[in-house]
């Protein structure tokens, strides 16, 4: 069954990682988008916790996929919003899940706990991994670590 890399990403940071496992394990890629300003959305949610509504144009079917890398920002020492409502909209069971933070230079094992309470424990964690901004710091460096990050947990040849 194929493999699925589902990611948000608010500047490039997210994208940049997320393209490069999508190539290294010939997965689908899905970029999660929100309606509105994501900046905004973020506002309203610190405020009102009311989660930023998902672009309708995004077509995951999660049956389709027993593998899945879930990849989003560290906004606030919590996982970007639109992570949450991708997963409050396509609640995963029984997978096998990969999970990437990108952030700015805190908080982020904190965060990656936090991400293990977005899904229930039919699912399980097989990976995590936690990077600054890879696009901006030291990105070629950035990409063999990413490249390799997968290859022994997934044997993809
Ligand atoms: C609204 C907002 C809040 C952020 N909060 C944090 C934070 O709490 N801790 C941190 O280390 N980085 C924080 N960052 C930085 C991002 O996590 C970091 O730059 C990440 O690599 C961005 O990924 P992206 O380019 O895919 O959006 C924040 C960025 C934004 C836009």
């Amino acid at each position: 069954m194929k493999i699925a890399v589902v990611y948000y990403s608010y500047s490039g940071n997210t994208d940049f990682a997320a393209a490069e496992i999508a190539k290294v394990l010939n997965a689908d890629k899905f970029r999660i988008e929100t309606e509105g300003s994501g900046f905004l959305n973020f506002l309203r949610y610190k405020i009102t916790k009311k989660l930023p509504k998902l672009r309708d144009d995004l077509e995951f079917n999660a049956d389709a996929y027993d593998k899945i890398v879930l990849a989003a920002p560290v906004w606030a020492w919590d996982v970007a919003p639109a992570m949450k409502s991708f997963l409050k909209k396509y609640p995963l069971k029984n997978k096998e899940i990969a999970l990437l933070l990108c952030h700015g230079g805190g908080a982020s094992e904190k965060t990656l706990t936090k991400f293990k309470t977005l899904f229930d424990d039919s699912n399980k964690v097989v990976a995590e991994k936690i990077m600054v901004n890879p696009m901006k710091f030291q990105p070629s460096r950035s990409l063999s670590f990413i490249g390799t990050w997968l290859e022994d947990v997934w044997q993809t040849t």
